[in-house]
């Protein structure tokens, strides 16, 4: 027997039989539920999106209870211990591992584009002196849409590859020359002889040497906490790309909508917001007090809690252990004792441990960041880079559904009924 849902409608009397397809009933289905003839038909409320499927995915699996992440099947512990980046932005985009030949080719389309149009370096001049480098960021993407107008063509496979390499390629390029510019230091041109990380730290923090020397740890580091940033199936940003893609927007623009909503301290920001939050806590003894005041629904505990996730996040486990290698060579982040205590008293509080809030990937991330040099600013753009795979990948996906549409939801309305216009003087 098939599986369904029997609806009884206690206003009508009437019975709905409405088929079941992977733990899931079809939202339209509810329309046939109607009160009378002029009744529009039953729809969800559903604020935030917090039960509601938008799509169908092959991409990304979150088992939130049971804390596993999977990329196309592979999960993300095997990831990044045996992966690179671009191998697993091959995987997320195109859904297999490469083989050798394809993995050569990949890499050699990707480091072909990691130049930007000299009107863009200029573009990027006009910021203020201080501007944050998510706004440059952020900017910069939706201007690119203007320099390739053949981005447009979102129904030629060819020209989706296109730009997917192209926006792979350069946004390493934007993120690093933002936070140049915002540290008045001279751009650094891309070196085709290093690998995609090891290339991004050249032009962060290449000075006067002719030819930059990578840390291959710290090398190793940014690629595995870019590998656990690749994708993240249909979070606030993804649903951003997904629902301004839908519109049939250029992959750069909807790229840029995707950045400004992972710039907020809910979602990509929330590492930066981790480090504020350490630093204002500034001493293990002021622990106690600062997550009494959290309980008291004094602010949040930063880098805690997931809308998806109700254990550990997979992916805040590898970056603890990560961040070992890299205090190995940079030295301890100060921060640290503090967020380990912070970490161990939240695990044993009932307040945590009753609504399931354990470390998010974010917990940890920004400690290593900052040990590796990168002022807190930057944090949500060293996000946004290996998510540009996981939302172009979530693009293509979404434009070849034919189950997609222009995103556009409905709402209950509960504002006043019908009324008439009341002249000024007539207003009481
Ligand atoms: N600190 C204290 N209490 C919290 C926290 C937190 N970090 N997160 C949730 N809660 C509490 C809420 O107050 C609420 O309590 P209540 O039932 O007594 O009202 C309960 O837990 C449920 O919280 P919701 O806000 O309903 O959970 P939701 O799924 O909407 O929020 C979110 C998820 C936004 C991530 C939230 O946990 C949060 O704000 N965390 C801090 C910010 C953060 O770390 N964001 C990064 C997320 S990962 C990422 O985007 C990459």
């Amino acid at each position: 027997m098939a599986d369904t849902l029997t609806i009884t409608d206690n206003r009508t009397g009437k019975q709905y039989e409405l088929p079941i397809e992977h733990g899931a009933i079809k939202a339209l289905d509810l329309r046939k539920i109607k009160a009378d003839q002029d009744d529009f038909g039953l729809m969800t409320y559903d604020p935030a999106y917090q039960n509601t499927a938008a799509c169908k995915s092959r991409i990304t699996y979150i088992d939130g209870d049971k804390g596993i992440l999977l990329y196309r099947g592979y999960p993300i512990e095997q990831m990044a211990e045996k992966s690179t980046f671009l191998e697993t932005a091959y995987l997320i985009l195109f859904g297999e591992l490469p083989n050798a030949k394809q993995l050569d080719a990949w890499v050699h389309e990707i480091t072909m584009h990691t130049m930007l149009h000299e009107n863009i370096k200029k573009l990027m001049e006009g910021f203020q002196y201080d501007a944050h480098p998510m706004g440059i960021f952020l900017s910069t993407v939706g201007a690119l849409s203007t320099n390739y107008p053949d981005a447009k063509r979102i129904f030629e496979e060819d020209s989706r590859r296109l730009q997917i390499r192209r926006l792979i390629a350069k946004v390493p390029s934007i993120a690093a020359y933002a936070y140049r510019h915002s540290i008045g230091r001279p751009y650094v041109y891309p070196d085709n002889d290093l690998s995609f990380t090891g290339n991004f730290l050249n032009m962060l923090f290449k000075m006067t040497e002719l030819k930059y020397q990578v840390n291959p740890v710290l090398e190793r580091a940014l690629d595995i906490l870019f590998i656990l940033h690749a994708d993240h199936e249909q979070n606030c940003s993804t649903s951003a790309m997904r629902g301004i893609g839908s519109a049939q927007s250029d992959p750069y623009s909807s790229l840029a909508g995707a950045a400004a909503a992972l710039y907020g301290p809910l979602h990509g920001g929330a590492n930066e917001a981790v480090l504020r939050m350490l630093k204002e806590i500034g001493h293990v003894k002021n622990i106690p007090q600062f997550i009494e005041g959290v309980k008291k629904g004094d602010g949040r505990l930063m880098g805690f809690g997931h809308r998806v996730y109700k254990s550990y996040d997979p992916r805040a486990r590898i970056i603890k252990q990560t961040a070992d290698e890299v205090f190995a060579v940079t030295g301890r982040n100060p921060l640290t004792d503090i967020a380990l205590e912070l970490e161990r008293i939240a695990l044993e509080d009932d307040y945590f441990i009753s609504r399931k809030l354990y470390p998010n990937v974010d917990f940890y991330s920004g400690l290593i960041y900052q040990a590796m040099g990168f002022p807190v600013d930057m944090f949500p753009v060293l996000f946004a880079i290996p998510r540009t795979a996981g939302w172009l990948a979530q693009w293509d996906e979404m434009l070849r559904d034919p189950d997609q549409k222009i995103a556009r939801p409905r709402q209950v309305y509960i504002g006043a009924e019908r009324r008439d216009y009341v002249a000024k003087e007539q207003r009481t």
